[in-house]
């Protein structure tokens, strides 16, 4: 179970801010927005309820067995959780040639089109012994569908039987990949049509390729279902989500418009980038629900503790006072050094010999949490007791209620991105897509070209 401190985003620590009688104020409306939530059984809550989509992902059990990689093709939700959950719930150098895997999968994403970025993946691996997820729940992602076509091209020219290599993730019904697969014969997985790409890592967008690298999917949903109960029955005053919300809403509304998250762990880093695109891309909006204009959003950045205290911290203790930060730590490595008692003559030295590694990492998050409070910036803290599936089931369902239940006291919808539409349409013209040549001549005046 995920353990929280707030102490040091409030008034009563850091001498500034709001205090936490001031943040109770509010708790029964942050509250309220959170039962409106759970209440309308948004996709991401409803697929907890059920078992169906962690039984479509193992009935591929032994198919998926006979690959040594799996490379998973896909953008922003359809690929952010794959990587959150294969870092954190994977050793560090699992997809080592040498590591022992005992039999289970190696996982790639490739998330982008630089094609030196594509080649080093592609070039690497063993066709035949590769599967290749195409995850993409509209099918006509120009990203997603430009790698797709790559690796079909490279699987037709190899005399491979394409379809043994080829996985689709995508909409129940509609989109070129679903025509394809039943043209085919490929083999599918369901998006269901009410979870949205960043909130589908525990459908079988990322629950797939975690299983087929043995991470326990059961209990990665057990967590989730584990953190639902507890932050709806938890009373307002005491809830962690309930005072996250408020205590980032006041942030935003207090001019704090940047939301640090700074794991203290390699192995969290990458839960960071996964909620940077749910915050930025669920809360970042023009309109609340009545088409009024409010630049709703707040902007999220990723460090890397101890790494980034010799590089962001300063800035975050000395320059604007725009920020707030989350740190997330974790209690119990799987592996520890005992930092050897040498040169006991220096004293620059002798302080650290017979102290544990992981006593230093997070002695530097406390002293840095502590130091951002005396130069009054607010800072939460989250605990992952050990990095297991339960845990991180725990904080994924954790963020994705935070977002929707700020959405809700935002006014705004966190479920559309209606801001990346037009970008989109651009590139279509660009690339000479039938219908798009409109957007050329509206946007791109001749003399940039
Ligand atoms: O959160 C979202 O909805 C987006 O980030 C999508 O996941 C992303 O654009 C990829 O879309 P698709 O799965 O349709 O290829």
């Amino acid at each position: 179970m995920l353990k929280f401190d707030f102490s040091l985003a409030f008034k009563e620590n850091i001498g500034t801010g709001p205090t936490y009688e001031e943040i109770l104020e509010r708790a029964d409306i942050a509250l309220g927005a959170l039962n409106k939530v759970i209440d309308n059984q948004p996709g991401f809550i409803r697929i907890l309820g059920t078992e169906e989509y962690i039984e479509e992902v193992q009935k591929y059990a032994s198919w998926f067995s006979s690959f040594e990689n799996i490379v998973v093709l896909g953008i922003g939700g359809s690929a952010l959780g794959n990587i959150a959950l294969h870092k954190s719930l994977k050793p560090i150098n699992w997809n080592s040639p040498n590591f022992d895997r005992e039999g289970k999968a190696r996982v790639f994403v490739v998330d982008n089109i630089d094609p030196e970025f594509v080649d080093a993946v592609l070039s690497k691996i063993d066709l035949s012994k590769t599967l290749f997820n195409i995850i993409s729940k509209s099918g006509t992602t120009a990203e997603a569908m430009a790698n797709y076509l790559i690796v079909r091209g490279m699987l037709d020219k190899s005399g491979l039987a394409s379809a043994e290599h080829l996985l689709f993730t995508t909409d129940p019904e509609k989109g070129v990949l679903r025509v394809i697969a039943e043209r085919e014969g490929i083999r599918t997985l369901t998006i269901p049509r009410d979870v949205g790409g960043r909130f589908s890592v525990l459908t079988p967008v990322g629950l797939a390729s975690a299983f087929a690298e043995g991470i326990d999917i059961k209990a990665l949903h057990r967590g989730a279902k584990k953190g639902l109960e507890r932050y709806k029955n938890q009373k307002a005053s005491e809830n962690p989500l309930v005072l996250n919300a408020l205590l980032h809403l006041d942030a935003m509304n207090s001019g704090k418009r940047i939301s640090v998250m700074m794991p203290y762990s390699n192995r969290l880093y990458l839960l960071a980038d996964w909620y940077r695109q749910l915050w930025a891309e669920s809360l970042g909006k023009k309109f609340d629900k009545d088409g009024k204009e409010i630049f709703a959003g707040q902007t999220p950045v990723k460090a890397l503790g101890a790494v980034d205290q010799h590089s962001q911290i300063q800035l975050y203790n000395e320059g604007p006072k725009d920020k707030i930060i989350t740190f997330l730590r974790l209690e119990t490595f799987s592996v520890d050094f005992e930092i050897p008692a040498l040169h006991n003559d220096i004293e620059a030295l002798s302080y650290l010999g017979g102290k544990a590694l992981s006593t230093l990492l997070n002695s530097e998050q406390y002293g840095t949490a502590l130091a951002l409070a005396k130069n009054g910036v607010p800072s939460l803290t989250i605990t992952f007791p050990e990095l297991n599936e339960e845990n991180v089931g725990e904080f994924i369902l954790y963020y994705e209620l935070l977002t929707a239940t700020m959405g809700e006291l935002l006014r705004i919808n966190p479920y559309d991105q209606p801001g990346v539409e037009l970008g989109k349409k651009i590139t279509y013209g660009l690339m000479g897509r039938k219908g798009y040549e409109g957007f050329l001549k509206d946007y791109i005046n001749d003399n940039w070209r």
